[in-house]
């Protein structure tokens, strides 16, 4: 059984007929202890996606249909008590744009205590901040400085004490939204090490977003790209990484436009290539591919007849017209 099981997902900003339907019938599906990468450009869903899960979409938003499924329990229409009793403790997330988000006149130490004392009410204030020592001590910042104030970090340190808060609870799932974007590229090496090595010590699931594919390279098992609302691609990261010779490498057009826009930070510089144009607008009725007019590849079908989402070889989904045949 999966730990997360999102299925025909569709959620909506704003009414049925002015409304964008900003992820549109998406499925996704993270085992117990798998990193999951989630991936497209700026504006695709992503966060929209992630945030239906433990229903924490902004105010206008709908879950129009699809459910979400957690630890074999269907929460797509839980209780405001059901999903409080599971957010920290079992779903806990690292928003996008958090780093500032910290309380500046708490210490670090209380602000990761927070949580733990909220849920569970049997805990004293001191073996809270015992726990919380440990953790900063898990994310590599030394216990000493509990005590300090967000201010006193840097940004990466500021993003460490964020991800120390999110495994307070011991939680079975982080979405960690966009975790690394607005650090230094030497900090975002660190940070996603750090990631990779909480896998071991925790047993964690994880779901992390990213705008740039490079940076799921070598911290994910399986990667999901996602434009204009639709999962246009999944597979395993070895499936999505692998070079364009090999047997089986990412098939979606997209998925390889997005794999040559980002410096890989981890790896061999290349020239990096971006694409032009820009995403559809999703207020406006959508026909044939929705990549169609801005792919290299296109040809006549794609502007006329969606393509469904096909499951290539064994847990490689691609949705395009011409995912064998397409040259990368
Ligand atoms: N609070 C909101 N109100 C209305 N539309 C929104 C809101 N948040 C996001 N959207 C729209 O939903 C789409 C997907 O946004 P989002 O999920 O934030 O994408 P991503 O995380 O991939 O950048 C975008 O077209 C965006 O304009
Ligand atoms: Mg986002």
């Amino acid at each position: 059984m999966n730990l997360l099981d999102v299925r025909n997902l569709c959620v909506r900003y704003g009414s049925e007929q002015t409304g964008v339907l900003a992820v549109d019938t998406v499925d996704l599906r993270i085992g117990q202890g798998e990193f999951v990468g989630l991936a497209g450009e700026s504006g695709c869903g992503k966060t929209t996606l992630a945030m239906a899960i433990p229903n924490l979409l902004p105010e206008g938003a709908t879950v129009v249909s699809g459910s979400v499924t957690f630890d074999g329990q269907d929460i797509t229409h839980a209780s405001e008590e059901t999903l409080n009793s599971i957010r920290w403790k079992e779903i806990s997330v690292i928003f996008q744009g958090a780093l500032n988000a910290l309380n500046p006149v708490k210490s670090v130490g209380w602000q990761i205590a927070e949580p733990m004392l909220a849920h569970d009410s049997g805990l004293s204030d001191k073996d809270a901040l015992a726990r919380a020592r440990e953790l900063l001590d898990a994310v590599g910042i030394s216990k000493s400085r509990s005590s300090a104030y967000p201010h006193e970090f840097s940004g990466g340190m500021r993003q460490r004490v964020m991800i120390a808060m999110a495994l307070a609870c011991k939680p079975k799932l982080v979405i960690a939204d966009e975790p690394i974007t607005a650090l230094d590229v030497m900090t975002q090496a660190q940070i996603l090490d750090l990631l990779r090595s909480l896998s071991s010590s925790f047993d964690l699931s994880l779901l992390l977003i990213s705008h740039d594919l490079s940076v799921l390279a070598d911290t994910c098992d399986r990667v999901q790209v996602m434009y204009a609302g639709k999962a246009v691609e999944s597979g395993s990261a070895e499936t999505i990484f692998a070079s364009a010779d090999s047997s089986e490498s990412a098939a979606h057009p997209y998925t390889n436009r997005l794999l040559k826009s980002y410096p890989n930070i981890l790896h061999e510089r290349v020239f990096i290539d971006g694409i032009p144009g820009y995403p559809p607008d999703l207020s406006l009725p959508q026909t044939g591919c929705r990549f169609a007019a801005r792919c290299d590849q296109v040809q006549s079908v794609c502007r006329t007849q969606e393509p469904a989402l096909i499951e290539l070889h064994t847990n490689h989904f691609v949705a395009c017209h011409f995912a064998e045949q397409v040259s990368r």
